[in-house]
């Protein structure tokens, strides 16, 4: 899956997911913009993408202010002169039950973070990416498919309007022949848990491996970047619309 002469921008890039996504976007040649808060992070995975040639664009970013936004695009555009893949990947959680005293704040901070985000930057995003024929990938979560487990509504729904929000751009863009898709992941070996400060780590991650898998296993961060690159390839020129599921069948269980 090539992808020379192609510009990416990947926001979260600093870890997980989005660090393994961009990390493979370099490797197959993409001009790479790597967005997030964390910029120590951040920098270690600049490095790590530089190795493959084209000199990444480190972009320190806060998702959740408009400002900020701009400047993701603008830098991007002013820098590699175009879009072509635009990976909507920053994310973070929150446990509590619609009871708790903090429900609405937890709501507010994943409903800015994983939802509002991307709707701007795919709203700033998409007049490049028409101009090119690019196309976007979003993450999702099986969370946002399924009611798997307590304390997570205002995460699930948060990504329950990420998957919603892909399919309905995807038919606004489609007469412009820009694709935009989803990937749903199932637990993976990320540090979600420990960035959005929460605790019992290991004890969330053994929940989520023995009764959230039928395969017994977490997925690697690289497992879900090979779905997002296939997405984001020409590979699936005919695939819009779509949430990719990758959850070693969690919605099985
Ligand atoms: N790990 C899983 O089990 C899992 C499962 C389903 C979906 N996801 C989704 O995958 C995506 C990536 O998650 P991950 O598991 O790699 O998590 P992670 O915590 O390892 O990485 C997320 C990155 O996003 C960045 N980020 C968070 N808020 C930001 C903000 N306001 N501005 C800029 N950057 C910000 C963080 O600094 C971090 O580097 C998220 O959208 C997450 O909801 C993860």
């Amino acid at each position: 899956m090539s992808f020379a002469g192609k510009v990416a921008i990947v926001t979260g890039a600093a870890s997980g997911i989005g660090a393994a996504t961009v990390k493979a976007l370099a490797r197959e040649g993409a001009k790479v913009a790597l967005v997030d808060m964390d910029e120590v992070k951040l920098q270690e995975v600049a490095k790590q993408c530089e190795q493959h040639g084209n000199n990444p664009l480190m972009i320190r970013a806060d998702i959740t202010q408009d400002e900020d936004i701009r400047t993701i695009v603008k830098r991007t555009i002013d820098n590699f002169g175009e879009l072509d893949v635009l990976v909507n990947n920053a994310g973070t959680t929150r446990h509590s039950s619609i009871i708790d005293e903090n429900f609405m704040e937890h709501f507010d901070v994943l409903i800015n973070t994983n939802l509002r985000s991307m709707v701007y930057l795919t709203h700033l995003a998409a007049p490049h990416l028409i101009k090119t024929k690019g196309n976007i990938v979003n993450l999702t979560s099986i969370v946002a498919l399924r009611v798997l487990l307590g304390n997570l509504s205002a995460y699930a729904v948060s990504k329950a309007g990420v998957a919603h929000f892909t399919r309905c751009v995807a038919l606004d863009l489609a007469p412009h022949g820009v694709r935009v898709n989803a990937v749903a992941p199932g637990g993976t070996k990320t540090n979600i848990i420990e960035n959005a400060g929460l605790s019992n780590v290991e004890a969330t991650m053994e929940v989520w491996r023995n009764k959230h898998t039928v395969l017994k296993k977490l997925s690697e961060p690289e497992e879900i970047a090979d779905v997002i690159l296939f997405l984001a390839s020409d590979k699936a020129r005919s695939v819009t619309g779509s949430t990719y599921v990758c959850d070693n069948g969690g919605l099985l269980t």
